[in-house]
């Protein structure tokens, strides 16, 4: 399975949405998550990232990002049409230390 991390936060380009070809992508205020259940890892949506926000779960240290993904697919509202940016997208993009500001 694929998930969003870190790196979306402040972000959501959405160009991940628009590829997926089972509508798993959910969204928060400030970042998007993959429900882990419902996605069919076919990989399409990571090289669209332009933040490489998208990563396998088969890279280590995967499984707080995996539960984190699933917790908040639940919560959260299917989208499956991109959008604008987050106004300070490109600025946010690499910025440290971002879980912290997810609910800013
Ligand atoms: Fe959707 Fe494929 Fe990305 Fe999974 S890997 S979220 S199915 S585009
Ligand atoms: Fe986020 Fe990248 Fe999609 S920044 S909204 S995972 S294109």
């Amino acid at each position: 399975t694929y998930i969003v991390t870190d790196n979306c936060i402040g972000c959501k380009y959405t160009d991940c949405v628009e590829v997926c070809p089972v509508d798993c992508f959910y969204e928060g205020t400030n970042t998007l998550v993959i429900h882990p259940d419902e996605c069919i890892d076919c990989g399409v949506c990571e090289p669209e990232c332009p933040a490489d926000a998208i990563r396998p779960d088969t890279e280590p240290d995967m499984e707080k990002w995996v539960e984190f993904n699933r917790k908040y697919a639940e919560l959260w509202p299917v989208i499956v049409s991109k959008k604008d940016p987050l106004p300070d997208a490109d600025e946010n993009d690499g910025a440290p230390d971002k879980l912290e500001k997810i609910f800013d």
